[in-house]
C-alpha cells in the first residue's frame, strides 16, 4: 500500500556531521585508560539553546565533555554501580571503557553477581556485595529495580554520608517516596540520568560509536556542581544528547510513554486493526502483514529517519488521503484515553500498582501467566512464522 519514494536526504545535515563527530570521540573513548595521554582541558563546544518547534532548550552533547575532560572531572571519584540489569550492564561497562573508577555492587551469588563476572568484573577488586561497593564509592548510582530501590533503602540509607553523591536512573523512587520511603539525604547531591531506551541499547550504540538520548534531573544540590556533574555522568554513561527534566516529570512521562505509544497503547491498536481484518475473512497473513510487519519493516524506520511529515509524501496518493482524513479521527478517540493514563501516572496509581504487583511473593508466576496469554495470541504466533521467512532469516 506505502511506498517510499526514492528520496534522498538532504546531503551534509548537522545530524550526519553530528555522527561523524561523535563516532571519531567514541572510537576515541573507547581505548583503554592506560593509553590515556594528558590533553588540555578544551571544551570543543559550547553547550547549546536549540529551538524545538519554536520553543528554545538546552541541549549538552557529547563533544562538550571530550573523553580527557570526563577523566580529568572524575579523578577523584569512585562510581559505586549498584544494581547489575539491563542498565547497570551498560552504563558500567561504558563507564569502565571509558577508564572511569568503577566498581559494582550486587547480590552475592545472585544473577546480577554471575553477569558481572562474565562481563569481566572482578570479585574483591571492582565487584562487591552492594553494601561494600557502597561504601568504596563517592557517586551511588542506584541501578536496582525499583522495588528493590525501596526494599534496600533502610540499609543504603545511612551510608549516603555528606561528600558523596546519589544518582538515579528514574525519578520513581524518590518522587513517589509516600509509598516508596526513599527519602534522599538533603546534605548530598541527588541526581538522575534516564536513558531513552533500554540498556543494552545503551551499550550497543556506545559501541557503535553513537548514542543514546538521556534526560538529566536535579533533586538536591548541596554542592552547587549537581548539574554540571549530571550533565558529565550523563555523556559518561553513553549518551549522545541529554536535556534537563525534573524528577518529577521524569517519572510521569515515563510511566506515561511505556504504557501508551512505546508499549501498551501500540499492542492495544495492533490487536484491534488485527482482530477486525480477522473478524472480516481475512488471512492470519494479510492481516498481520497489513499490522504489524509492514509497519515495522517499512514505514516505522522511515518516520524514525525522517519524520512522519515525511511519510505523508513518500507513500502513494490513496494512502495519504486517508491518512489525512483518519488521523484526527483516531487523535479525537484515543486523546481521553491518553489524559486518563497521564492523570493515573500523576496521582501515584500506576506506581502504587507496579509496587504492590511486583512485590508480591509469587509475582513471577502470576507474571509468567500474563506473559504466556500473550505469547499464545494468534498475531504474535503468527508474527513467529512471517519472520521466518524473511530472506534474510531462511
Ligand atoms: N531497563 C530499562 O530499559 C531502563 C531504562 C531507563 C531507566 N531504567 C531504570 O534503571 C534502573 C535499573 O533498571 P534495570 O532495568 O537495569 O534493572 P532491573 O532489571 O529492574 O533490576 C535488576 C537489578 O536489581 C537487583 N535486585 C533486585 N532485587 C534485589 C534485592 N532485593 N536486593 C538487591 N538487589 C536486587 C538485581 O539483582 P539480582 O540479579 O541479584 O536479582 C539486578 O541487579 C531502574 O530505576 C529503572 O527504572 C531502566
Amino acid at each position: 500500500m506505502f511506498r517510499a519514494a526514492g528520496r534522498q536526504m538532504i546531503a551534509g545535515t548537522r545530524a550526519a556531521a553530528w555522527r561523524a563527530l561523535s563516532g571519531a570521540r567514541a572510537r576515541a573513548a573507547m581505548r583503554p585508560v592506560r593509553s590515556a595521554r594528558a590533553a588540555p582541558l578544551v571544551q570543543s563546544r559550547g553547550v547549546k539553546q536549540i529551538s524545538f518547534g519554536g520553543t528554545p532548550e538546552t541541549v549538552y552533547e557529547r563533544a562538550d565533555w571530550p573523553r580527557e575532560k570526563l577523566l580529568e572531572y572524575f579523578k577523584n571519584d569512585t562510581l559505586a554501580l549498584i544494581g547489575y540489569g539491563s542498565q547497570g550492564h551498560g552504563q558500567g561497562l561504558n563507564l569502565r571503557d571509558t577508564g572511569l573508577k568503577v566498581v559494582v555492587g550486587v547480590r552475592k551469588g545472585g544473577a546480577s553477581w554471575k553477569a558481572a563476572v562474565e562481563d569481566g568484573w572482578v570479585p574483591g577488586e571492582n565487584l562487591f556485595d552492594v553494601v561494600e561497593a557502597v561504601e568504596r564509592g563517592t557517586i551511588v548510582m542506584n541501578l536496582l529495580s525499583d522495588a528493590a530501590q525501596s526494599e534496600t533503602w533502610p540499609t543504603l540509607r545511612p551510608l549516603l554520608t555528606p561528600g558523596k553523591t546519589l544518582y538515579f536512573s528514574h525519578g520513581f523512587s524518590p518522587v513517589f517516596k509516600d509509598l516508596t520511603h526513599v527519602e534522599p539525604p538533603k546534605d548530598i547531591d541527588v541526581i538522575l540520568v534516564a536513558p531513552k531506551g533500554s540498556g543494552r541499547t545503551v551499550r550497543s550504540l556506545f559501541l557503535e560509536g553513537r548514542g543514546i538520548n538521556s534526560s538529566y534531573a536535579v533533586w538536591n544540590d548541596a554542592t552547587g556542581r549537581a548539574h554540571e556533574k549530571a550533565q558529565a555522568l550523563a555523556v559518561a554513561v553513553g549518551s549522545g544528547y541529554v536535556y534537563e527534566t525534573t524528577f518529577e516529570k521524569e517519572v510521569n512521562s515515563d510511566l506515561y510513554g511505556e504504557r501508551g505509544c512505546l508499549m501498551g497503547g501500540i499492542h492495544g491498536m495492533f490487536l484491534a486493526q488485527y482482530e477486525v481484518l480477522r473478524e472480516n475473512g481475512h488471512s492470519p497473513s494479510e492481516a498481520f502483514n497489513e499490522t504489524v510487519e509492514e509497519a515495522t519493516q517499512s514505514l516505522y524506520p522511515l518516520i524514525g529517519k525522517h519524520g512522519m511529515d515525511y511519510m505523508y509524501d513518500a507513500c502513494s496518493t490513496t494512502a495519504r488521503r486517508g491518512a489525512l482524513d483518519w488521523y484526527p479521527i483516531f487523535k479525537d478517540a484515543l486523546k481521553p484515553v491518553f489524559r486518563d493514563l497521564y492523570e493515573s501516572t500523576r496521582n501515584g496509581s500506576e506506581t502504587k500498582r507496579s509496587l504492590e504487583f511486583n512485590s508480591q511473593p509469587d509475582y513471577r508466576d502470576k507474571l509468567e501467566a500474563e506473559l504466556q496469554t500473550i505469547r499464545d495470541m494468534e498475531i504474535w504466533k503468527v508474527g513467529k512464522e512471517v519472520r521466518k521467512l524473511r530472506p534474510e532469516n531462511n
